[in-house]
């Protein structure tokens, strides 16, 4: 009987890793009704897991940790079936399960299940921020914890670390206790606000507004060298946090009528010193930093480029961000080899919109939920296996040994230097109109040592000039920048292996006509011009608005940084559309397969759990029409863009 037993649960494995995991579950039932065995209970939990039936999965599951016969990746996929039920706290409870001892944090680092646990316990952190609104001391332990892990970035916190430092400094602003400079002190003094203001882009306007406010206030004692005494160290502390942020955000927050009159002031004494080529003060340099990048005060952006290097040594992490990152990328636009003269009238103005702002201003990429599989946690090493294991992929389109990329319009880089990370084997070609970007690119890829991407400025129009054919492309926000994205599309095919695969990131019109609309006619009406000035009196105006849907928008994390404001709200051409054109420009359903959407991953479980509870039959949910339906119920799903993948034909 037992030997019957195993001979089930064999097969039926067999079955589960070929996708089989319907008739893995006859089997595995079989093999649970003539004997008892926790790997066949929770690998049927699995299989349910699989096709969709979570509650099923989670009864199992339960049942299994109940009756003792459970493994400490039960825990984790417990937590996966929470996120599809929106619930992240449930998911937080179960991932910590095997890290609490008497309540305390109990975390071996090395184990494989806190490897595999990790990324989600981060997302589990940053939804709980987003949906509940609160943090417990576990919460708080944990962020700490997490954030001194070398592999993570304070970027992948970002949701939970603009609500903790929301939070944390409304309390210190309502406690009556303390005076306008103590409050400046605990706040300087809160390790998780000034790593995170320092290192990521603030979008808690709460911090915002009390960072701005007491910039006004400090810039008031240092135009009158008015700085208490016991006070100094976190002042200078608290500028250089902005300083920071600023050059994060790229200087987006705004400068108020009292603020200009205290900055003219200290300007004016730098510029007495630095006629006499003296030292400059310290404080004062920090001051006007705190609201201009040095650039736009020439003379003394000149002064200190030419001081010996090691001049103002608490200035150095500043300056080399200001000014020797930008020598650099000065020098390598130079030297960026070009197929292109860039004619068409659109390309041109586009391309100087991404000179003047290149697009996104990254400051790191995530490391840790590279190359997972979503729905089951398990890591994958090669790029194009999450691709080829979770969508319905049609023969071998990919070249094993050394498969070729093309990132078409990729920016300042961020789109294939995460490819780069997630796979080294790649032989990457990237591509953009902007000099900018692409230098911003290449310094960010040497700073990382990344020697796989070959980078060169082209329009997508000119591609023809290129001899290479490419295993698959990537163009995500580019085509509908484009005045004919058809067209664009049409040349990136071009340039496409047989069965090739494509991913495209193009923007919907539920989206942008819904939300957006009203506000681009307010830019119109205003006369907003992109200038930095104008962005920021533009920004102020929709964050005094009441209306709701501008509230949304002050929730973004584009709202929160100039290059992105502009990418998102003052763009100079831009289309949009629907799934029945999608379905029409790339050719789906004729010339190209199409393999399914991609989605943000901490909204992955909780999409696909909904679409698959509307529209049960399509199991490889790469219908069209039902993602016309379950947008048009949905109308923010695509707020990202859509992103999805195609497969050549032929
Ligand atoms: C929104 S950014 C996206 C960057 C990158 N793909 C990413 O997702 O991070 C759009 C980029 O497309 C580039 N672009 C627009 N039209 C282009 C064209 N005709 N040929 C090549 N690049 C183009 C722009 O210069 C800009 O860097």
């Amino acid at each position: 009987m037992a030997n019957k037993a195993k001979e089930y649960l064999e097969v039926a494995l067999i079955n589960k890793e070929s996708g089989n995991h319907n008739k893995a579950i006859d089997l595995l039932k079989k093999s649970l009704s003539l004997a008892d065995d926790p790997i066949a209970i929770n690998n049927l939990a699995i299989c349910y897991q699989s096709i969709g039936n979570y509650s099923k999965a989670e009864e199992i599951f339960i049942k299994a940790i109940n009756n003792n016969q459970f493994f400490l990746e039960t825990y984790l996929n417990l937590a996966l079936i929470n996120f599809s039920f929106d619930q992240p706290n449930k998911s937080f409870e179960y991932l910590m399960q095997p890290f609490i001892k008497n309540d305390e944090l109990n975390i071996n680092k090395n184990t494989d299940i806190w490897i595999k646990s990790f990324p989600y316990i981060i997302m589990a952190l940053n939804l709980i921020a987003l949906k509940f609104k609160t943090f417990n001391e576990i919460h708080i332990k944990l962020l700490k914890f997490t954030l001194s892990d070398p592999d993570v970035r304070t970027k992948d916190l970002r949701p939970a670390l603009s609500f903790y430092s929301d939070a944390k400094i409304k309390d210190i602003d309502n406690n009556i206790k303390l005076t306008k400079e103590d409050k400046i002190k605990a706040v300087t003094e809160d390790s998780l606000i000034s790593s995170y203001i320092e290192n990521e882009v603030n979008t808690g306007l709460i911090t915002e507004n009390f960072f701005t406010t007491r910039r006004t206030l400090i810039s008031g004692y240092v135009a009158n060298n008015k700085i208490k005494k016991d006070y100094e160290v976190y002042i200078e502390k608290f500028l250089k946090m902005i300083v920071m942020q600023n050059i994060n955000n790229q200087y987006i927050w705004s400068i108020s009528e009292r603020d200009k009159k205290n900055i003219k002031i200290v300007e004016k004494r730098i510029l007495d010193i630095v006629n006499k080529d003296d030292e400059v003060s310290y404080i004062d340099l920090l001051l006007l930093m705190s609201y201009e990048e040095i650039l736009s005060y020439k003379k003394i952006y000149k002064f200190l480029k030419n001081q010996p290097k090691n001049k103002y040594p608490k200035l150095k992490e500043i300056l080399k961000k200001e000014i020797l990152n930008r020598e650099e990328e000065e020098n390598i636009s130079k030297n960026i080899k070009s197929f292109s003269n860039i004619e068409d009238n659109i390309s041109k103005k586009v391309k100087s919109q991404y000179e003047e702002n290149p697009y996104p201003r990254w400051m790191s990429v995530s490391n840790i939920q590279n190359n997972k599989d979503l729905k089951t946690g398990e890591s994958y090493t090669n790029y194009f296996d999450v691709i080829l294991n979770n969508l319905p992929v049609k023969g071998k389109p990919v070249e094993t040994k050394k498969p070729r990329m093309l990132v078409a319009g990729c920016g300042t880089g961020k789109q294939p230097i995460s490819i780069s990370l997630a796979d080294k084997n790649l032989d990457i070609d990237a591509f953009d109109i902007s000099l900018a970007s692409l230098s911003y690119g290449i310094r960010m890829a040497r700073e990382l040592r990344i020697n796989n991407i070959n980078w060169f400025q082209a329009d997508i129009l000119d591609l023809k000039k290129i001899e290479k054919k490419y295993d698959m492309i990537e163009c995500v926000g580019v085509l509908h920048h484009m005045n004919d994205p058809e067209k664009g599309f049409n040349e990136l095919e071009k340039k496409l292996k047989p069965f090739g695969l494509m991913k495209i990131g193009v923007y919907a019109k539920h989206f942008r006509d819904g939300r957006l609309k009203e506000l681009k006619k307010i830019v119109k009406k205003e006369n907003y011009k992109t200038d930095l000035p104008s962005i920021r009196k533009f920004r102020e105006h929709i964050k005094n608005s009441n209306n709701e849907s501008y509230k949304a928008i002050s929730n973004t994390s584009d709202f929160h940084s100039s290059s992105n404001f502009r990418d998102l709200l003052m763009h100079a051409h831009e289309s949009s559309f629907t799934i029945p054109e999608l379905e029409k420009i790339f050719k789906i359903g004729t010339d190209y397969n199409f393999l399914g959407f991609e989605f943000p991953k901490d909204q992955y479980n909780k999409i696909i759990r909904s679409y698959n509870k509307s529209f049960p039959e399509d199991i490889k949910r790469n219908n069209l029409k039902n993602w016309d339906i379950f947008e048009e119920k949905n109308p923010d799903l695509f707020a990202v863009m859509y992103q999805f993948y195609l497969q050549k034909n032929q």
